[in-house]
């Protein structure tokens, strides 16, 4: 261990002695989107969600890349059918590069699996941080937006991704649960985040008026005690053809694309690229940034 950790440590600093990143990087790095979707309470569908989403960017021109950063229930690739061989980790061993890790699905999408013990990457020493963070520099120049889906909760893990991405997706159903959940989310977001730039997304709605009081609920509550403005992207329709999808391991918007479901993600997207965009991005140069606590 002290070996491989000595044989980083010179390794980093031959390539890089004071700074992590290079000024062309970092210009690079600011362009791409980076958005987090997350949830107060667990199962309520951000992992489909995430990954249809992507295919709707996608089928629209963009490149996109998704990263599972899911700790207990990293999933993005059984919805994609595709297996990913390495895990974000492994790029801390010298061998293993970029390419190794991230995965080119059949559907035109680009995916990596954080894997279990994403964590860990938090209590790496200075030089292995920056190694990571060299490697995966390289992500701004394949793709134009990354979807980072999380996992649900308050947790450390979860709300450093939540802080680190300049724009969050916030999924709730209207279940009383899912409600509670999702307002201890914004209320955390609203102490912590530099820049608020939260987005709901209720899901699992049986018709547009409900998903408009739901959305309404949590607008209030959040402008009246937390004084943050929150928008709502959309709504996504219960539809049992969410379900049969994940079964055949299909994404939906691929497999039926005509759903109601399929048609709100598809409609999720279009107001994801013609609505407001954060006017100061910090792009994955910052995410990463914030990720390993770089302070420059
Ligand atoms: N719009 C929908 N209509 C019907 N069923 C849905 C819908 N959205 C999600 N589901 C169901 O909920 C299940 C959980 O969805 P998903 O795995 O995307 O949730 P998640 O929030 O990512 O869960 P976790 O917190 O465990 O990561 C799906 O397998 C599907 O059966
Ligand atoms: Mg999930």
């Amino acid at each position: 261990m002290a070996d491989q950790a000595t044989r980083l440590r010179q390794m980093v600093h031959s390539e890089s002695p004071q700074t992590p990143i290079s000024s062309t990087q970092a210009e690079a790095w600011a362009n791409v989107r980076v958005i987090a979707i997350t949830s107060g309470k667990g199962g309520v569908g951000k992992t489909n969600i995430a990954v249809n989403l992507a295919i709707a960017l996608r089928n629209r021109g963009h490149r996109v890349l998704v990263i599972d950063a899911d700790l207990g229930m990293a999933n993005v690739d059984i919805l994609l059918g595709a297996t990913s061989r390495k895990h974000l980790l492994d790029l801390i061993r010298p061998e293993v590069s970029l390419e190794d890790v991230i995965v080119e699905t059949q559907h035109g999408l680009q995916y990596i699996s954080g894997g279990s013990g994403i964590e860990k990457a938090l209590e790496y020493d200075h030089a292995e941080k920056v190694l990571l963070q060299q490697k995966l520099a390289d992500c701004a120049a394949r793709a134009d937006i990354i979807l980072v889906d999380t996992g649900a909760g308050l947790g450390r893990n979860v709300m450093d991704f939540i802080l680190a991405a300049d724009e969050v997706l916030l999924v709730t159903t209207p279940e009383p649960t899912s409600l509670t959940d999702a307002y201890a989310v914004m209320k955390a977001y609203s102490i912590y985040a530099s820049q608020k730039n939260l987005r709901l997304i209720i899901n699992r709605v049986y018709e547009v008026k409900e998903s408009r009081e739901v959305a309404q609920k949590l607008q209030r509550a959040a402008e009246k005690f937390l004084h943050m403005p929150v928008d709502c992207l959309g709504y996504v329709f219960e539809d049992t053809s969410v379900t049969k999808a994940v079964r055949r391991q299909t994404p939906l918007l691929n497999a039926e694309p005509n759903t109601a479901a399929a048609r709100c993600i598809d409609a999720l997207a279009e107001a994801l690229i013609t609505g407001n965009e954060m006017h100061v991005k910090r792009g994955w140069k910052g995410f990463l940034q914030q990720i390993f606590k770089f302070s420059t």
